[in-house]
């Protein structure tokens, strides 16, 4: 290992903070590093190992149209991209909606917020604090967590933030010039925050009145992670752009903006790009994963597993478990770094955010009552203090 992270530092921009090994390969909820040691993976590689890792089905598509056809740009039709737009329109179930795909979440959110701009003629963007919508110049304006935003100059204009959950205040900063009001439903990165009740409703009310395009940014909430197909319908709120990164390929990276009837009615061509966006090779990855996630109706096992999570990790230091479905925020009583280091010495990962108290779960929607178990006696052992001898190991 000690040779593998010098050479990576030699050649690699140190922009990431790391965990201390590197990985050799994953299955289901497991990944195993070099050294053959195996661990839980509840942070799902980032939220985006929806259906666990090296899913077969996808695996199988992939090596399939890599074999027929590795890429072609969008001066084509493909009936692959056809069908993967297809099978996303109907997952989200918004009558008359409509897909742009490109590469990441934070294109697919500059995307959004060009929809919104193109759709109404309008400039402005209000987005929320504490939110985070990508790295890109646009996408950064419109996150609402300053430390990320410090390092970056000549942020995009035109973005204003209001406080996340307050409707009185989006009520106040709406107005005719505003294109579009862009959010995550649960912020994940802030510490999961979930939305008071009526809020997201009320917002889609307060946009509507005021022809202002409502986006929700469902690259960590989308694809059955909280319990439904889409936070849209967990939270029964119709927005008019949707956008998805993250889960949508399983790890192949895509993206995708979904364009509601409002936001989609004056799309002309070249309003819109991305010479990778809509790939092949994305494409079988996003329809191969939208075909698991449908048949198995992933999102139930997610609800299921929230449920358990509420009712067995019950400790007098765990304050309080925040969020939904399988986007989970364990709330400590005192800064989460000394537990996260715990679990991991027992191998099993988890996330950390913002907010220094709160351990983030993001396992794959497959994750196992069995699984769960294994977090609840780690974290038992560690509030008991005995010793770590490598719980996820068989
Ligand atoms: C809610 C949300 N939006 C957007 C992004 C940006 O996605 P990407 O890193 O694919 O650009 C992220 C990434 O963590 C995210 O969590």
């Amino acid at each position: 290992m000690t040779r593998l992270k010098k050479l990576e530092e030699s050649f690699v921009l140190p922009t990431y903070a790391k965990f201390p090994f590197a990985l050799a390969r994953g299955r289901g909820t497991y990944v195993w590093d070099e050294a053959g040691n195996r661990y839980l993976d509840l942070y799902g590689g980032h939220a985006v190992c929806l259906l666990g890792h090296c899913p077969p089905e996808v695996v199988a598509a992939i090596s399939e149209q890599a074999k027929r056809l590795l890429f072609y740009s969008n001066l084509v039709y493909s009936r692959v991209r056809a069908q993967a737009a297809k099978a996303l329109v109907r997952l989200c179930d918004i009558a008359g909606s409509q897909v742009f795909f490109c590469n990441s979440g934070a294109e697919a959110n500059e995307g959004a917020m060009r929809l919104a701009r193109l759709a109404t003629g309008r400039a402005r963007i209000l987005a929320t604090t504490g939110s985070f919508h990508g790295r890109t110049a646009a996408a950064l304006a419109a996150t609402g967590i300053d430390s990320y935003k410090k390092p970056a100059h000549g942020l995009a204009r035109d973005v204003s933030h209001v406080p996340f959950g307050d409707l009185a205040a989006a009520q106040a900063a709406l107005g005719p010039d505003v294109a579009g009001f862009i959010l995550e439903p649960i912020q994940s990165i802030a510490g999961i925050v979930a939305p008071p009740a009526g809020y997201l409703s009320g917002l889609a009310r307060l946009c509507r009145r005021h022809g202002t395009m409502l986006i929700f940014d469902e690259v960590q909430t989308g694809l059955g992670r909280l319990g439904a197909p889409t936070a849209a319908q967990a939270f029964d709120v119709e927005p008019d752009i949707l956008t998805f990164a993250k889960a949508l390929g399983s790890g192949v990276p895509c993206a995708a903006v979904l364009a509601g009837p409002r936001a989609a009615a004056r799309i002309k061509s070249g309003d819109l790009g991305s010479t990778f966006g809509g790939g092949p090779l994305a494409c079988a990855a996003i329809l191969a994963t939208l075909e698991i996630l449908t048949q198995r109706r992933l999102w139930r096992n997610a609800a299921r597993m929230e449920a358990l999570a509420r009712r067995t990790l019950v400790f007098p230091a765990l304050r309080e478990i925040r969020g939904k479905g399988l986007l989970l925020g364990l709330v400590l009583d005192k800064p989460s770094q000394e537990v996260r280091d715990g679990l991991l010495r027992r191998r099993i990962l988890v996330g950390s955010s913002q907010d220094p108290r709160v351990i983030r779960l993001l396992p794959p929607l497959t994750v196992t009552a069995k699984e769960l178990a294994l977090l609840r006696g780690a974290l038992s052992d560690i509030w008991e203090a005995r010793p770590a001898k490598g719980a996820s190991n068989p």
